[in-house]
This record gives structure tokens, sequence and C-alpha cells, in this order.
């Protein structure tokens, strides 16, 4: 594996209409981004995500952009993107633009020109169909709910859009599209951005000709990931992306893929892969149902454990995952990862440590690294994520009542990740002075930056001593190269495992409230991280409490 600049980097998503609001309108903005620089670099952040901040009408939260050369005046102006950049720059820190080419919104001007002249030069920037009286071109169901068809308005024609109706997607087969994409890309990379997340990319190649597939549920639909399964050559697209943008640069990407096959890896994330890297969703795909989320089922230490090593053994040396915790379309992931009724901070520091010390690149996104939890919902009208609202709706229509579906809804919700940063213990846990535009979590008041800065023993500091350890020169290349072992694989609620770089660590995780012991097969020669402040150890057994996590020099 060649060496990169980014392998010992740590990364920080960012969701800019919740993270800080400069202005008082409620909406997280680029200037609020710029203030809370410091507060990142003290973390020991290098890598920036931002979600999108396009101009956008905002439907899917700015992954429905309507111009991908202008930031969206809720969010600042191009002369805050600038300073951003320059800003980190400043502080050795890179920005990632989100890039969402799979489709763009119904806003943007290319779908306007398609309305107008459907046949023209933007009819062939989607994909448009003959309208036909009760009958749709296919019976595929979009990610968001319902057929992925609908009509062109004042045409006799219908557009594809595999996410939400304002988001058509894009006909990658044509060439004028791409060279679109590639126009745009390099003009940010021009800018001085240090790369992109990338969006939904396995969308953009579909199983031609169009066809139906067999109805999964009862509404005579297919899920869309039938029609991908079937879809051959999404490589061709991705190369030629890589060759006209970011290999030039040197720029770093990280892709948002599903379902790749095991052969492909290499061409995704080896040496001259599509990809920089690619995030890991073993664990946040783990239980989904066909049917949706009201049949998930919940994960288990033993299957999180799974999970995460399946991934480190399908990628080996090849490349670089990415891994997460959460994400801006997840639940928190104390929530979901530690067991009803032991989300403490022993436990949420045990997880940090787990997913952390695993090869790859980290990804924290905003309030992870607080414990920020999920929220309690009461109302669906206190949702405003689409996703979920259908997930409310599909769970209804399969006979749960209103309180079991808002139990779901609340579960899996994206917009548990999307509550307003805690900052603090004033007003709107500090995000605004104004009126929130999603409610702030009412634990802000034991969860929040200020608090846990001063304490040498919060969750955040626990984060800011595991990047620390990733960046020491002692450690730096056992943490970021090291190959990795599964340790006591079989015992229950452990998860533990080796990185044998120059030096040989040992990552060691009591998953449950029992306590529970192991035998190293040597001494150990210091002890780098705990979560407890002692260690019960007799020779080389230690007896571990309830969520201790240690992280050993062996
Ligand atoms: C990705 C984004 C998600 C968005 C979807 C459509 O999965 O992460 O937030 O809804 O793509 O763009
Ligand atoms: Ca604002």
């Amino acid at each position: 594996m060649t060496r990169k600049w980014w392998h010992d980097k740590v990364a920080y998503q960012i969701y800019p209409k919740s993270f800080y609001d400069s202005n008082g309108d409620g909406i997280g903005d680029l200037p609020g981004i710029i203030s809370k620089l410091d507060y990142l670099q003290d973390l020991g952040v290098d890598i920036i995500w931002l979600s999108p901040c396009y101009s956008s009408p905002l439907a899917d939260q700015g992954y429905d952009i309507s111009d991908y050369y202008k930031i969206d005046p809720r969010f600042g102006t191009m002369e805050d993107m600038d300073r951003l950049i320059a800003e980190a720059k400043k502080r050795n820190m890179y920005i990632l633009m989100d890039l969402v080419v799979n489709h763009c919104s119904d806003e943007h001007e290319w779908f306007q020109k398609a309305c107008e002249d459907p046949d023209g030069k933007y009819g062939n920037f989607f994909y448009l169909r003959e309208k036909k009286e009760g009958e749709l071109p296919t019976n595929w169901r979009s990610y968001f709910g319902g057929p992925v068809w609908d009509d062109l308005p004042g045409t006799n024609k219908q557009y594809l859009h595999v996410f939400h109706k304002k988001q058509p997607d894009l006909n990658w087969e044509n060439p004028e599209v791409r060279e679109e994409v590639y126009k745009n890309i390099n003009w940010w990379l021009d800018k001085g951005l240090g790369g992109f997340r990338i969006d939904a990319i396995i969308n953009i190649k579909k199983a031609l000709p169009f066809q139906n597939y067999e109805p999964d549920r009862e509404d005579g639909l297919c899920s869309i990931k039938t029609m991908l399964k079937e879809a051959n050559g999404v490589g061709k697209f991705l190369g030629e992306m890589r060759d006209r943008t970011f290999k030039k640069y040197d720029a770093f990407s990280v892709g948002e893929v599903f379902d790749e096959k095991p052969e492909e890896i290499p061409d995704f994330i080896g040496d001259d892969g599509y990809f920089s890297s690619m995030f890991d969703f073993n664990e946040t795909i783990f239980g989904q149902s066909q049917k949706g989320w009201y049949d998930a089922k919940p994960i288990t230490p033993d299957d999180y454990k799974r999970c995460c090593f399946e991934s480190q053994k399908k990628i080996g040396d090849i490349g670089f995952l990415s891994n997460i915790i959460e994400n801006h379309d997840e639940p928190r992931g104390v929530s979901r990862y530690i067991p009803d009724g032991d989300c403490f901070d022993k436990s949420k520091k045990m997880l940090a440590a787990l997913n952390f010390m695993l090869r790859g690149l980290p990804f924290i996104y905003q309030g992870q690294e607080l414990g920020m939890e999920n929220m309690s919902f009461h109302s669906i009208d206190e949702i405003d994520d689409i996703s979920t609202l259908d997930e409310y709706q599909v769970a209804l229509d399969a006979g749960l009542s209103q309180e079991e579906a808002l139990k779901v809804a609340s579960r899996y919700s994206r917009d548990n990740a999307r509550t307003p940063m805690q900052w603090s213990d004033e007003e709107n846990a500090g995000f605004t002075s104004g009126t929130p535009w999603l409610k702030v979590n009412p634990n802000y008041t034991s969860i929040n930056a200020a608090s846990q800065l001063k304490d040498p023993d919060s969750v955040r500091s626990f984060y800011k001593k595991l990047i620390a350890l990733r960046k020491s020169p002692e450690y730096k290349e056992t943490v970021v190269y090291g190959e990795l072992t599964p340790l006591w694989e079989e015992q229950h609620n452990l998860m533990a495992y080796s990185r044998k770089g120059d030096k040989t660590l040992y990552v060691i995780g009591n998953y449950q409230r029992e306590e529970q012991s192991v035998t190293l097969p040597g001494a150990c020669q210091k002890v780098l991280l705990n979560n407890y402040p002692d260690l019960q150890a007799d020779g080389n057994t230690i007896r571990l409490y309830g969520y201790q996590v240690l992280i050993l020099e062996m």
C-alpha cells in the first residue's frame, strides 16, 4: 500500500445547519463554523467534511442542489467559504465538500430547462420516459418511499428520482453530464479544497434497459436496490471521474459506497482506486429489513464486534476504510451500539476507543466527541426528516399503533443526529440566540462542550487523548498502519484486538456491565489509555470493570 498524506489524519463531519448559528436566525452557518475552528483544532481534527451548503431548497437538507457554484444564503456567502478554507489552512486543516451528483434539485436550471424542452439538450441530462396512463415506466420504489417516477411538469413525460421527487437523477450515461460534474469538482479543487465526500455514488449506474422486478411489498413496487444489483459498470464512470479530477490534485475522496462486491474493493480503494477511502457501513446496516425500520433487528455487542472485524478482514491492507460511529443519516452511535440502560460516560468512552483504534481513518460526527445521545421525540410533528416521515408511515401501514410507530421512528431517525450541537448549558445549548430550526435535545444541560472542555475526565477529553495517541510520534506508525488481529474473538461481550506495527498494542473493551477477565499472553509494558482510574491485575490476568476499555503496550 502506497503511503498517502491523509493516512494519519483525523476527520470530523460538520452538519452545517446544526453546528453553530452566528446570526441568530436559528440555522447554523459558515461564519459559525469559522468561529469554532479553534475548538476543532484543540480536539486534534485535521480534515473537516461539510455536509452540503450549496444553494438548495433544502428538501433533503441540502442533498438537493440547485446551484453547484453558489453557497446557500442561509449558510453564508462564497466569501465566507473562501475565508473558511483559508482559516482552515492556517491551522493545517483541510476542508472537504459533499459531492452530490447522483441527482440535483428540481429547482436546478438544468431541470427547469428540461421541463421547457424535454427533447432538447437538458432533457438528456435526466432519465425521462413517455407518460402512460395508469402505468409507470418501472415498478421501483424510491429510498424515501413511493415510486421513483413523477410527472415532468408541463410535459407528457415522467422523470426518474431514486431519492425524493425534488431530487431528479442525473443521466450519467450522457457525457455532457459527466463533463459538467468534472468541471464543477475541478472548480472547487482550484479553490483549495482538500477533497470531497461523495454522496450516494453507487446509484449513478442504472441497469439498462429499464425493466420491472419482482415486487417485495404490498405496494407492488420493488426496492431500488434490486435494480442496482443488476447494474454493472459503475467503475467506468468512477475511474474517469478520478482521472479527470481528484488524481490531478492528489485530493482526498471518500465514497459513500454500499453493496460493493468483495472482488471490487481494490478497484474502489486500492492503490489506484476510484477513491482514497470509503466508509465502513457494516455496523450501520446490520439488522436492516426489506420491510422497513419497524422490522429492523437491534445490534448486540457481539454483532457489533463481528461487523467491525468482518470489515477489517475484508479490507486487509488493500486500502484504508473510513470508520464511523455515526453520521447525519444515522441515530447517535452511543444510543444504538450501547445496550439500553447502559449509556453513560464509561461505555461511551469504551465505544470510542474500540472504534477509533480500528485500522483506517477515523471520522467523528459533530457532538459524538461529547457523547451526544438520541433525542426522545414526543410526537411525529417534532421530526423534520423526510426519510423518517416515510418510515413512520410504513410502520403504520404495517399495522403498528401510532405510539409504536413513533418509537420506531425515534429509534432510527436521522434527526437524532441533526439536533443542534450542544455547546453550553445556556439557552438553546448555546447553538443560537434565536429559535433553532430543530429542537435542541433537552439533555444539553448535562451534555455540552463548555463543561466537557473543563473536565479532564469528560468524553471529549477522552477523544482528545485518543487523537493524541494516533498522532504521537511514538505510536503513530502502529496506530495508523499496524496490522489488526482479533483477540479472544469468541469471548462473549468482549471486543479486543491487537495492532502490530513497530510496537504491539492491545485494545480491550469489556462490552457489558458485569466484570470479566482476560489473561494476557505476556507482560504489559505500559497502559496507554484506561477509562477507569485503576486496573485490577493479578499477574497477567486482568479483571475488567463493566465497560472498561484499555489500550496497552505489550
Ligand atoms: C446520502 C446522504 C443522505 C441523502 C442521500 C440523498 O445517503 O448522506 O443524507 O439523503 O444521500 O442525497
Ligand atoms: Ca445563521
